[in-house]
């Protein structure tokens, strides 16, 4: 007699695919098979102009590798993870979402940008649309703000401090002269919306910071360079009905790369654990 119990056939393995194959699709592609979940990464969507090193990176991963988000869509993917910039965010997610894929996204800082916020909610509320889903990135206490905020918030407030070399390339380099401070100096106080689209290189967390909180023109934000730093760190401050709460990181770069954070690639490994998962604690 052939036996058909359900509960002891083997599940099929979920199709995952990342966009993009730079150091955090590499990140996750090497740890997500070590976790307990059985789940792994099967193919990567790259540019159309990719050459042989990210030929090289695929085969080494063991990744399917297309260079067309239809090809991707014929690969029948169970969950997209963007891992490649905002732009991707913005030309690859809504054709995602519309074909009914879920996507989690890690770069943020695309949804500061309202007509696009607004594209991926209606693709994501369409007949068949997938869900989107943001990763938490290099930042935390998304939690309590999204909580807290059901009582409502009266002030939050996002602090980044980095060594001036990391603020080289940016507007600071008006506002101070980062090679002769001395001491940690606030070169940008505004709300979220001025300060994403002044620091693209730091609107992902400050993104994130608003999107879970009281949105752009509510968060506050200061940015500060900071001599004696010898790493970024975030602060991120809400207060509201629920009470008050502060939360500080020390943020390690990611190895492969230093302008990212190790914790925003764990975010997304969460993100995708946490997507098929059926009980998640
Ligand atoms: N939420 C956060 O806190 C946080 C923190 C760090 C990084 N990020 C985001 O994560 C992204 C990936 O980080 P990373 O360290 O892997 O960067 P990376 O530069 O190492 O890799 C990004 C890769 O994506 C590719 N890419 C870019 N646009 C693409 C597109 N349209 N289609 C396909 N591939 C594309 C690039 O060629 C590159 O290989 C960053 O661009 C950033 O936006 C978010």
């Amino acid at each position: 007699m052939t036996r058909t119990d359900p509960v002891s056939a083997p599940a099929a393995s979920p199709r995952i695919a990342v966009i993009g194959l730079g150091a955090m699709s590499r990140s996750l592609a090497r740890a997500l098979p070590r976790g307990a979940e059985g789940l792994r990464i099967g193919a990567a969507l790259v540019r159309p102009g990719s050459g042989a090193e990210v030929e090289a990176a695929a085969a080494a991963a063991g990744l399917e590798l297309f260079r067309d988000l239809a090809d991707l869509l014929a690969w029948a993917p169970d969950l997209v993870v963007e891992c490649a910039g905002h732009g991707a965010v913005r030309d690859l997610a809504p054709g995602l979402l519309e074909a009914g894929v879920p996507v989690v996204v890690v770069s943020i800082g695309a949804l500061g940008d309202a007509d696009l916020r607004g594209r991926l909610e209606a693709a994501a509320a369409g007949p068949g649309g997938g869900r989107l889903t943001v990763a938490s990135g290099a930042i935390g206490g998304l939690d309590i703000l999204r909580t807290g905020g059901r009582a409502g918030l009266s002030r939050v407030v996002y602090r980044g401090v980095k060594p001036p070399a990391a603020w080289k390339g940016t507007p600071a380099e008006d506002a101070v002269d980062l090679d002769a401070l001395t001491e940690p100096t606030v070169f940008f106080e505004g709300d979220a919306a001025e300060a994403s689209a002044r620091f693209p290189k730091n609107a992902n967390v400050t993104a994130a910071v608003a999107l879970a909180g009281i949105g752009f023109t509510g968060t506050r934000v200061s940015l500060i360079a900071d001599p004696t730093a010898a790493g970024n760190r975030h602060e991120v401050e809400g207060e509201g009905a629920f009470g008050t709460f502060r939360v500080a990181l020390s943020n390690v770069p990611l190895p492969d790369n230093p302008k990212t954070s190790w914790l925003a690639a764990l975010s997304v490994e969460e993100a995708v654990v946490r997507h098929f998962q059926s009980v998640s604690y």
